[in-house]
């Protein structure tokens, strides 16, 4: 698939790189392509192509948000995303790793509203960086869950396809609307690692009986 990516940062790096490791093809998708994270990119990985993000929304399958929350309304406010799935790895975080919209309203719906023509799903938002890395865990036999959460079936089950492909089990926890709980997920993921001092190779898996 073509993959454009707004936000080639610790998390779209991330997730670029191993998609493209896999045979995606990667768009960074940025109208200033000399941004420190961009030259960053492509210095590490020189496949990727970068466009101008309408450009690169115009030329992709599937496009990611891997932005700091706040600038997502202002980046988001001129594009249209003609219907494609758009990926939202976001997560709005407050002060003391609060949740940043007071848990009234996920950041995923927002993105909703200010997105035109976009079908949402969250994803790779519960971890950091570090799980979308590496996500080989061999001295177990269960792969790591990666929680869903959109309002659009085929969205999800192209999300879903990404995931098998990064090696990730995918668990939809069903609408938008769950994604506020997905958010929370990351604030106790983020707690626990970057302030309680557990291993940032952790994941959560999906056992069912
Ligand atoms: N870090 C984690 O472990 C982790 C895990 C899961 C989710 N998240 C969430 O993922 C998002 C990205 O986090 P990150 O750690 O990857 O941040 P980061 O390393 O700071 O990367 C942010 C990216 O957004 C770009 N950017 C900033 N302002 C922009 C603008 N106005 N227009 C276009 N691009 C812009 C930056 O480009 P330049 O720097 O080149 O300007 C950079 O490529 C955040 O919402 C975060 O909460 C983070």
């Amino acid at each position: 698939m073509k993959l454009a990516f707004i936000g080639i940062g610790k998390v779209g790096f991330a997730l670029a790189n191993q998609f493209q490791k896999r045979g995606h093809e990667v768009i960074v998708a940025r109208d200033d392509p000399k941004s420190k994270s961009v030259v960053e990119a492509l210095s590490k990985n020189s496949a990727f192509e970068v466009l101008a993000i309408q450009e690169a929304i115009n030329a992709a399958d599937v496009i990611f948000l891997a932005t700091p929350f706040g600038f997502n309304k202002d980046i988001l406010a001129p594009l249209d995303f003609k219907g494609k799935p758009l990926i939202d790895c976001t997560n709005p975080v407050g002060p003391g790793i609060s949740h940043g919209l007071e848990s009234k309203v996920s950041g995923a719906e927002k993105i909703n509203e200010w997105a035109t023509h976009a079908r949402i799903v969250k994803s790779y938002t519960i971890y950091g960086f570090e799980n979308l890395e590496n996500t080989s865990f061999p001295n177990h036999n269960t792969k790591p869950v990666m929680l869903i959460a959109g309002d659009d079936q085929d969205a999800k089950n192209t999300v879903s396809k990404l995931n098998t492909d990064l090696g990730f089990e995918t668990l939809d926890t069903g609408g938008l609307a769950q994604a506020l709980h997905l958010e929370h997920m990351t604030l106790l993921w983020v707690k626990m690692v970057r302030v309680g001092g557990h291993h940032p190779n952790f994941t959560w898996g999906y056992l069912e009986r």
